[in-house]
């Protein structure tokens, strides 16, 4: 008898998209082990340490036993201090009963989809945009609505467009500001315009503001915090860019009760819990000193304008400066081309890691995704590079 073992998955996971920049970090880091030197301007996770005052509350907290399961949906302490957080800085009444916690934000995009949508729903999100919504969306067999975000308009969405897009199958919108990959940011008006193209419809929003603290130029606006609009929305963020944290795996949603209650429960299917010392040191880091965050984001604005400026001098690119987050997504059409060969010629010939800006959706191409988590001499060091690779390749 043939015993050999065949793999059968189920269909579903042909649907199942990934994240392309954990796939380039490791062919770059393959490159390095060859001896290769490589700027990372790849992955989207800050390069500052997690400040000190959290890194002592989580030890604290391993020394006093938080070490053992919690509740699903996130210690009692830390959901009241989210729902403080998150009232002051929405401006609306959250109670702790909306808050469940999961390990960084991306559990909130993969739980709000498994609970809400399925096939013959339609979800509208962004692209480019970033790739766990279509993965996560076309997994549970709905249908994957793009809406295209036009750097003509700083890559703020076109409301009318939206509105266009929206119908009776559409069981649920994501917003994402500020934006993952292209630093646009969508304004008061656009929030309000947005809500009224929803009108009374019953639709939910998952709002993905996970940057909310990196911003360089306006001021946050979350569409939660419009008149009638919160009992529509899912309120992502975190703690893994604001506070540098992202190996800590802590973030949050603040939705309606109800949905709380299944978001609670695929928790349980899953993970249990999120890690309980993480949670106390999340609690530390919403309560205690805020000036880290500040340098942080201060940081992160001189680098985008040296890789801004940078890019611009470039032949065939040019970069409109991001208004938050820490990537800057330079249009790179006039190079003639395609982002993904470049993408990979920038890598292999330049040692420069970047992606493609298709890894963020089809209406990615023409563009590359840098992101300035490095110092500003790797920032410069990468624009020499491309700048000397594209004088000898273009
Ligand atoms: C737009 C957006 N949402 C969510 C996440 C997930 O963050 P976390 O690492 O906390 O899961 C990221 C991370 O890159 C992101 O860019």
């Amino acid at each position: 008898m043939n015993k050999s073992r065949e793999l059968r998955l189920a269909r579903r996971m042909e649907r199942l998209g990934t994240e392309t920049a954990f796939e380039v970090l490791v062919k770059a880091r393959a490159l390095e082990t060859k001896g290769r030197d490589i700027v990372h301007l790849e992955i989207g996770e800050p390069d500052f340490d997690t400040p000190a005052n959290i890194i002592d509350a989580g030890c604290d907290a391993l020394h006093k036993g938080f070490t053992h399961y919690g509740p699903s949906a996130g210690l009692p302490q830390l959901r009241e201090v989210i729902a403080q957080y998150v009232s002051e800085t929405r401006r609306v009444n959250v109670s702790p009963e909306e808050v469940v916690v999961v390990p960084g934000g991306k559990p909130i995009i993969f739980f709000s989809i498994l609970a809400l949508a399925e096939e013959d729903d339609e979800v509208i999100y962004p692209n480019p945009g970033f790739p766990i919504y279509e993965s996560m969306i076309n997994y549970v067999g709905a249908k994957a609505v793009p809406i295209r975000l036009r750097e003509e308009m700083d890559f703020r969405l076109d409301v009318d467009e939206l509105g266009g897009l929206i119908n009776d199958r559409t069981k649920l919108i994501i917003l994402n500001s500020p934006q993952n990959p292209t630093g646009g940011m969508l304004t008061k008006i656009d929030i309000e315009r947005i809500a009224a193209a929803i009108g009374g419809r019953n639709v939910m929003i998952l709002s993905d503001e996970i940057y909310s603290r990196l911003i360089f130029e306006g001021e946050h606006h979350s569409i939660m915090s419009i008149d009638g609009m919160k009992d529509r929305t899912i309120l992502l963020d975190g703690f893994s860019k604001t506070y540098a944290m992202t190996g800590w795996r802590m973030g949050y949603g603040v939705m309606p009760v109800d949905l709380a209650t299944h978001v609670a429960r695929l928790m349980t299917n899953s993970n249990s819990c999120t890690a309980s010392f993480s949670q106390i040191a999340g609690v530390e880091a919403l309560r205690g000193p805020q000036e880290s965050v500040d340098k942080m984001c201060a940081e992160f604005e001189k680098r985008r304008d040296v890789m801004v400026a940078g890019l611009n001098k470039i032949k065939g690119f040019s970069c409109r400066l991001p208004k938050g987050a820490f990537y800057v997504f330079p249009n790179t059409t006039k190079t003639g081309w395609p982002s993904k060969k470049l993408a990979d010629a920038l890598l292999d010939e330049a040692g420069v890691a970047a992606l493609s800006g298709t890894a963020f959706g089809d209406f990615g191409e023409g563009y590359l995704r840098f992101s300035v988590a490095n110092s500003i001499e790797n920032i410069e060091k990468a624009i020499e590079r491309i700048d000397k690779w594209t004088k000898e390749n273009l």
